[in-house]
């Protein structure tokens, strides 16, 4: 038979696309596939996020199936759990109970608060074996929702409250050294003020915490994909008061990548051990920026939002959910990202160790 498109044909009939490379023959079988493999995820890589409260029973998290509130105890099973699946890094976001929050948020750094004494119990419990890693923001203790002092004038964009930044940092420095004091092994800004990195090294370093590490948010997104989690800790910008309705003038534009490098420049030269590019999936773009442009680690941040997107289209079947949440996790080492921190680790742990 003659090839219907004039492909040319071998004497045998049989049709032939002459062509010396053929990328597909790496691909033949697993053996070489995996032998040219360029990336591959590992628990390793991975740091859980934990939300915990103060309840003395877990709360499922709507907008976020498989999360929960956790108590002390519970928490501390699960740090034993993603331990035992090669997850050694984990991190803390408490919801704090109304009462606590004001203004300036000053119950983050207290030295008998919830996260000192977790951090003490988890650290108590697994030592060496594990890392703990701190928000440091004022948010989750803010009655304005914010990650900064608001100010009372309305001089701010939208004749709204100012979002103090200078105060915010001294703020700041407090809640890191109370989470160093406790035994945090790594302190993790997200709050976005200027020069908060550098005020925060030289606050630890003035105790003696020059172990402690700094891992800056560095390019932290005004994001939508945010939502899930200020439900889970209700900590969304509250309408009402005198508070911005957003966090735009702190977190990043989503519609810029130059200012990725600006915010880089000054965390790497503040003494930042590693730089956190915040959400993950649509801005896998800043990953490979801020890898091609500094020497430090870099690590993304699998947000709530795209979780939850995971998440809901897998319940109704439209995505096979082991395979999309291990292909996306993957995909941020290919695009640069050194650590992962996601609300898979523990799962996607157990998907990678069977
Ligand atoms: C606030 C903080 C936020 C997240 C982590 N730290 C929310 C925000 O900036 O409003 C969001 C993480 C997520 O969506 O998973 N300091």
């Amino acid at each position: 038979k003659e090839s219907i498109y004039g492909l040319k044909q071998r004497p045998n009939g049989d049709i032939w696309v002459p062509q010396r490379a053929r990328p597909r023959r790496n691909r033949k079988n697993e053996g070489l596939r995996s032998m040219v493999r360029e990336n591959r995820v590992e628990p390793a890589n991975f740091i859980y996020p934990l939300f915990v409260h103060t309840k003395d029973s877990n709360e499922k998290i709507d907008s976020m199936p498989g999360c929960e509130r956790h108590t002390e105890e519970s928490c501390l099973r699960e740090v034993g759990e993603a331990i035992a699946e090669g997850v050694s890094n984990v991190i803390l976001f408490p919801k704090i109970p109304e009462g606590l929050k004001s203004n300036s948020a000053d119950e983050c750094y207290n030295p008998e608060g919830f996260i000192p004494s977790l951090i003490s119990k988890i650290k108590g419990k697994y030592g060496g074996s594990v890392n703990v890693w701190t928000d440091v923001a004022l948010d989750p203790y803010s009655d304005q929702g914010h990650d900064g002092m608001v100010s009372t004038d309305k001089r701010g964009d939208g004749g709204k409250g100012r979002i103090l930044n200078d105060e915010t940092v001294e703020q700041l420095c407090r809640q890191a050294l109370a989470q160093a004091r406790a035994g945090a092994d790594v302190v993790a800004p997200s709050d976005m003020m200027d020069g908060r990195i550098g005020a925060i090294r030289d606050a630890l370093d003035s105790e003696g915490f020059t172990d402690v590490s700094i891992v800056a948010y560095t390019a932290k997104y005004a994001s939508a994909f945010y939502g899930p989690f200020r439900d889970a800790l209700d900590s969304a910008p509250r309408e009402s008061s005198n508070a911005p309705p957003n966090k735009k003038t702190y977190q990043m534009d989503p519609a810029n990548s130059r200012e990725a490098l600006v915010e880089a420049a000054l965390d790497s030269a503040e003494g930042a051990d590693m730089l956190m590019v915040k959400p993950g999936m649509p801005y896998l773009d800043i990953i490979k920026l801020l890898k091609d442009n500094t020497n430090l680690p870099i690590s993304a941040y699998h947000v709530s939002g795209e979780y939850a997107m995971l998440k809901a289209a897998a319940e109704r079947g439209w995505v096979n959910e082991r395979d999309v949440a291990l292909e996306t996790l993957l995909c941020f080492k290919r695009a640069g990202a050194d650590a992962i921190l996601t609300y898979y680790a523990k799962q996607a742990a157990r998907w990678l160790n069977e």
